[in-house]
């Protein structure tokens, strides 16, 4: 494993000094320490703490009540009974933005009907910060060890093309910062459109009905070794963490096909009967002949039996239990 990841790194190496217009983005590869300074802030301003940043400013009353409330703005150091979180954590530090601003000028400012505003310019400027720059703000504190679903985060998909934590995780949204099951979908969707679209074809996980979620097949975080932000290792063990009786072994296993559920199925939907890709028997006949059988049979028609093969070979994904000849023909 060790081995294969060192040569990973050594074919990468080449590839990058082949030829870096093959690359999808063209992108500067930058060391953290870069992206740290962005978050550092101006440097010759100092931290003044929440207090001092809100006293006189009431626009912001709503953020600041929404985020005292929530378990990120509640947490207070044991230490110094002081908040372990606050606006400056990610704004970056408030001296300068809030220099000139007394009492008296903001009653100055309402006679004149005028909206006091801060330099806020001074602070980090979220919208001209790359997304690296941005996801260490809050990897400062949501380290790995903190915060275990983040510990495949920088190798994954999510990370690598430019989605920071503050794409889907809306700070100021309200006091309740946990994403529930429920409203994940839309948030996906935003940038996923042909999932949803395939989970409204006439099959599919009930996704759209609530009792699926993306997140129970995909980790948004990064998912197991396997690249497509699966929670399990392969394809198989992701469906049968809920399809259990679908694992085997079996004594009649419908050989190889079985590795890989997606052989016969789709994950999300499919226009097809039991998210088939393809619809019987036309399944089947990509790897088998079809067959006449003797007259035991109950059902004589020729067009019943090449409509649905599993009428007949019911226990399609394996069995225990032989056929009449003794084989297994997943008959029942
Ligand atoms: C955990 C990081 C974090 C903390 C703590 C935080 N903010 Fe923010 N804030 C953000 C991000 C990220 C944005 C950019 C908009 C977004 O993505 O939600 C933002 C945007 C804002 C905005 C712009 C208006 C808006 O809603 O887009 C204001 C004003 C603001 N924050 C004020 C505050 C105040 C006041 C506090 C302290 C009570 C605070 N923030 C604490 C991360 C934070
Ligand atoms: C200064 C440290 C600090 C920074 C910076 C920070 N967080 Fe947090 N965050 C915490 C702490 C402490 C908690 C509460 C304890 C916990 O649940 O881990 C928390 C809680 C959360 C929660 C809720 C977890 C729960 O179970 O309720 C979310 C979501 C979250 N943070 C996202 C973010 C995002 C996104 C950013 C960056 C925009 C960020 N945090 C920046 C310290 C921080
Ligand atoms: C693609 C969207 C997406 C991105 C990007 C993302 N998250 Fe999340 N995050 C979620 C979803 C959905 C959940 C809830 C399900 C779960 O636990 O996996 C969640 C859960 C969390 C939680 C646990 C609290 C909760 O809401 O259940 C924390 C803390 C957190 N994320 C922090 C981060 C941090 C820090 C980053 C950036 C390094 C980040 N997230 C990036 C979507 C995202
Ligand atoms: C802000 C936009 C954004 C949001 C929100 C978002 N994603 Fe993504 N996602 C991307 C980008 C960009 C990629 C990179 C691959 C691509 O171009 O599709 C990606 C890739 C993926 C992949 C891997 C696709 C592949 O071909 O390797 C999965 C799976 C995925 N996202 C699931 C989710 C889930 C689940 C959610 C919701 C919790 C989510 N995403 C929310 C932007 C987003
Ligand atoms: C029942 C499990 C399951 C659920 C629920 C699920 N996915 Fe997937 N998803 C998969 C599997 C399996 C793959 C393909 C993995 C592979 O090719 O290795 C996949 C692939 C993807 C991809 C890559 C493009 C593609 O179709 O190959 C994206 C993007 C994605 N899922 C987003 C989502 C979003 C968004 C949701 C929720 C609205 C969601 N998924 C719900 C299992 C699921
Ligand atoms: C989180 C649990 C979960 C996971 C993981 C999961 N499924 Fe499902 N699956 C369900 C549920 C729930 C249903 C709907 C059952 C019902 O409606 O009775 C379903 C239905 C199905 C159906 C029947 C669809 C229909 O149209 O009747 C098939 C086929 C299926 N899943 C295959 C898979 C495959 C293949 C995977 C892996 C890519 C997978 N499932 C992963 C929960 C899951
Ligand atoms: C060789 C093709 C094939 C493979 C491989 C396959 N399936 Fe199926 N599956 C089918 C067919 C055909 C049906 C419809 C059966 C019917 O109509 O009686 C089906 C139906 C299902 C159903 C819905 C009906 C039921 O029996 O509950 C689920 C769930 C399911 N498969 C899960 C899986 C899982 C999980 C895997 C991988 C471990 C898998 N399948 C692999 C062909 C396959
Ligand atoms: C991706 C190719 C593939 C698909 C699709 C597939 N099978 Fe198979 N099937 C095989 C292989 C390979 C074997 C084992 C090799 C053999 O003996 O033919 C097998 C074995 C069988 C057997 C036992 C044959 C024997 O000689 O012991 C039956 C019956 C069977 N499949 C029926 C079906 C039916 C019905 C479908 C459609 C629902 C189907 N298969 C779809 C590849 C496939
Ligand atoms: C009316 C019931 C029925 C239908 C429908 C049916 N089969 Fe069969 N199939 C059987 C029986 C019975 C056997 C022999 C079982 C035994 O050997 O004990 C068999 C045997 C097989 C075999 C084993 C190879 C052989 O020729 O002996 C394969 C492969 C097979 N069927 C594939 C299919 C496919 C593909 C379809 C759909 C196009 C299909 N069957 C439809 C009943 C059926």
């Amino acid at each position: 494993m060790i081995y294969k990841r060192y040569l990973l790194v050594f074919l990468s190496g080449i590839f990058i000094l082949a030829g870096c217009e093959t690359l999808r983005v063209s992108r500067p590869i930058m060391p953290v320490k870069e992206y740290e300074k962005m978050i550092a802030g101006r440097l010759d301003a100092d931290y003044v703490g929440t207090a001092r940043c809100l006293s006189a400013c009431h626009s912001h009353d709503g953020i600041k009540h929404n985020f005292e409330a929530s378990t990120m703005g509640a947490q207070l150091s044991k230490k110094s009974g002081m908040p372990i979180v606050d606006c400056e954590s990610c704004h970056g530090p408030g001296s300068l933005a809030i220099e000139g601003i007394t009492p008296e000028k903001v009653e100055q400012d309402r006679k004149e009907g005028k909206e006091t505003k801060c330099k806020f310019e001074t602070l980090l400027d979220f919208k001209t910060l790359p997304a690296q720059a941005l996801s260490l703000i809050c990897l400062k504190c949501h380290t790995a060890n903190a915060t275990f679903n983040l510990h495949n985060w920088n190798a994954a998909t999510h990370s690598i093309n430019d989605v920071s934590c503050s794409d889907c995780h809306k700070i100021h949204k309200g006091p309740d910062l946990i994403v529930s099951p429920k409203e994940t979908s839309e948030m996906c969707y935003r940038c996923h459109q042909e999932a949803r679209a395939e989970f409204s074809l006439p099959s599919h996980h009930p996704v759209p009905e609530k009792k699926v979620f993306c997140t129970d097949c995909h980790d948004p975080h990064g998912g197991v070794l396997s690249e497509k932000l699966l929670r399990k290792n392969t394809i198989k063990e992701q469906c049968t963490q809920c399809h259990a009786d679908k694992e085997g072994p079996y004594v009649y296993e419908h050989a190889e096909t079985m590795e890989n559920c997606s052989t016969c199925h789709n994950w999300h939907g499919s226009v097809n009967n039991n998210l088939l890709i393809v619809r019987e028997p036309f399944l089947c006949l990509q790897c088998h002949e079809g067959h006449r059988i003797s007259s035991t049979s109950s059902v004589e028609s020729k067009s019943s039996y090449y409509t649905r093969c599993t009428d007949c070979h019911s226990t399609i994904h394996g069995t225990d239990i032989p056929s009449a000849s003794g084989k297994g023909r997943f008959i029942q």
